[in-house]
């Protein structure tokens, strides 16, 4: 089984990097129809996905992190809820694990640490699985100012491979250029409160 390894998944991520999304989370919730099938691609430790599980007839959280998934899981393990699922695995292969269609998948901040080839079969694959595709992840071009630089530094202090993937999603034109490229079309772009950070809705 393949395994994603960030020195920060898990425990820290869940106490120290998940809750400054929480703000984007809430923003995504705003956007998705009540009773939804959601699907949350690379959803860490699942942070978003007990908020979306209030009002989604069911979520299903993938990683290919085993420690996030852990992490995921064992909050699972304490809440009382049964509309909530967490896969450990890769989303190209989500048909391992369920057929069932989504009307909802969502994509947080996972494309731009994954390579070239991996974000247009992923894009791809999410066109088939769900009605709408709801991305979250950096603004190209990256801001000139401090949010920009601290943006880049956070990329660089989370690993080699991760950096050059994310160096190749600026340089190549980020989500819009990506979109296009996967024969996506961007119904909706929404500003997403801090200055380095879009949503783009496809339908
Ligand atoms: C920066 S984290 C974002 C987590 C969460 N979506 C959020 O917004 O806080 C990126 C996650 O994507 C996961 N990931 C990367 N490639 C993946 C793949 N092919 N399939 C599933 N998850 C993947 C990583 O393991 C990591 O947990």
């Amino acid at each position: 089984m393949q395994d994603k390894r960030h020195w920060y998944d898990g425990k820290i991520y869940e106490t120290f990097i998940a809750p400054h999304q929480d703000d984007l989370y809430k923003l995504i919730k705003n956007i998705i129809p009540p009773n939804s099938k959601v699907l949350d691609v690379g959803c860490g430790t699942g942070r978003m996905d007990f908020l979306l599980a209030q009002e989604s007839a069911k979520v299903i959280g993938i990683d290919l992190s085993s420690k996030n998934i852990k992490t995921a899981k064992e909050k699972l393990q304490k809440k009382n809820l049964d509309n909530i699922e967490f896969i450990h695995g890769s989303i190209l292969d989500i048909k391992k694990f369920t057929d069932e269609p989504f009307d909802i998948a969502i994509i947080t901040y996972v494309l731009h640490e994954m390579d070239p080839e991996e974000r247009i079969r992923t894009l791809r694959l999410l066109k088939t699985a769900a009605q709408m595709i709801i991305i979250a992840d950096y603004i190209v071009p990256v801001p000139k100012d401090l949010s920009g630089l601290s943006a880049k530094t956070i990329e660089f202090l989370a690993g080699k491979n991760h950096f050059t993937n994310y160096r190749n999603f600026v340089k190549n034109g980020g989500l819009q250029t990506l979109a296009a490229d996967a024969g996506l079309q961007i119904k909706e772009t929404l500003k997403a409160h801090t200055e380095t950070r879009q949503i783009i809705v496809i339908e």
